[in-house]
């Protein structure tokens, strides 16, 4: 074949894997300022109540439990389980940016350190909230929570792994991976939010034990996990439909996204943000 005929063949090849790369981008975008605005959130509504020693004031927020009277070691885990999820929230967005990761190596490698070591405790503390202190709703739930708790602690040593014996390629797969299992609880809220706009609340009850609140916890990781496979995936395909077709789910889940965080900051966290309250 010659260079003339190869040459628009080889563009239009290109634009597939483009649209693909954008898709990814563009969720990513979305994901990362709604991360921030849960960071806002957290410090917003939990440091003032804090500061002020008006602990029982963090069930404003619409907890199941929070505060409660007479249970110093439970408050005190709840709090720095809260806290902490700021910290992970944040740094999980700086540690996936390119731009950080070549510029700044040891930042990486320190940022990626206490990035691992906070989500494990975040998992291994909400598991403990959740079946030691009784902090349930329903069992069901909670389990599929407590799947994602487990997922973290997998993922994250895998993510060490591949770091520490310098195979960066399975090390950034991991690393994806553990991104999306600690974000699981803010999928939960996205993902439910978006449902609650899109359907009005379906199969939601007040008693958080209808098929919709069972069912979030579980598709809030396993939802975005399949994604990221079907992503890679496509990305080292030559099938240009596939590539079109797995861009085209990750631009719908871009709408979820943003349909859940616009949901979840005008009813569960600007409203509970004290300076906006
Ligand atoms: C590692 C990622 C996690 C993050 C970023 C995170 C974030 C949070 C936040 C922000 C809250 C305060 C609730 C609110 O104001 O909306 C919270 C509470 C809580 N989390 Fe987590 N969490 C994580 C993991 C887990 C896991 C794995 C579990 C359980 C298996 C869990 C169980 C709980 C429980 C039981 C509460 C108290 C809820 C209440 O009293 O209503 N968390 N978490």
């Amino acid at each position: 074949m010659s260079d003339t005929s190869a040459a628009p063949v080889r563009r239009h090849g290109n634009l597939p894997q483009q649209f693909l790369q954008g898709s990814g981008v563009l969720w990513f975008i979305i994901a990362a300022i709604g991360q921030w605005m849960f960071v806002v959130y957290i410090l917003g509504a939990y440091i003032p109540r804090t500061l002020g020693g008006s602990f029982e004031r963090w069930n404003e927020t619409g907890l199941i439990d929070g505060y409660v009277q007479n249970d110093a070691l439970g408050n005190f885990g709840f709090i720095s389980h809260v806290l902490l999820a700021a910290f992970v929230s944040a740094a999980g967005v700086i540690q996936l940016l390119p731009m950080i990761r070549r510029r700044f190596p040891t930042f990486h490698r320190w940022n990626g350190r206490a990035y691992m070591s906070v989500a494990v405790f975040l998992a291994v503390g909400g598991i403990i909230l959740v079946w030691v202190r009784g902090t349930r709703m329903n069992d069901w739930a909670a389990l599929g929570t407590t799947l994602d708790g487990v997922l973290i602690v997998v993922t994250a040593a895998f993510t060490l792994r591949h770091a520490m014996a310098r195979r960066i390629d399975l090390h950034r797969r991991w690393a994806m991976r553990l991104f999306l299992v600690v974000n699981g609880v803010w999928f939960v809220r996205v993902f439910y939010m978006a449902w609650a706009i899109a359907s009005g609340g379906a199969g939601m009850h007040r008693t958080m034990d209808g098929p919709t609140d069972i069912l979030v916890p579980y598709l809030a990781f396993l939802v975005p996990l399949a994604l990221l496979e079907a992503y890679q995936k496509a990305r080292e395909s030559r099938s240009s439909a596939f590539k079109l077709g797995v861009a085209g789910l990750i631009l719908a889940g871009a709408g979820v996204t943003a349909l859940g965080l616009f949901g979840a900051w005008m009813m569960m966290w600007s409203p509970n943000i004290l300076i906006f309250g």
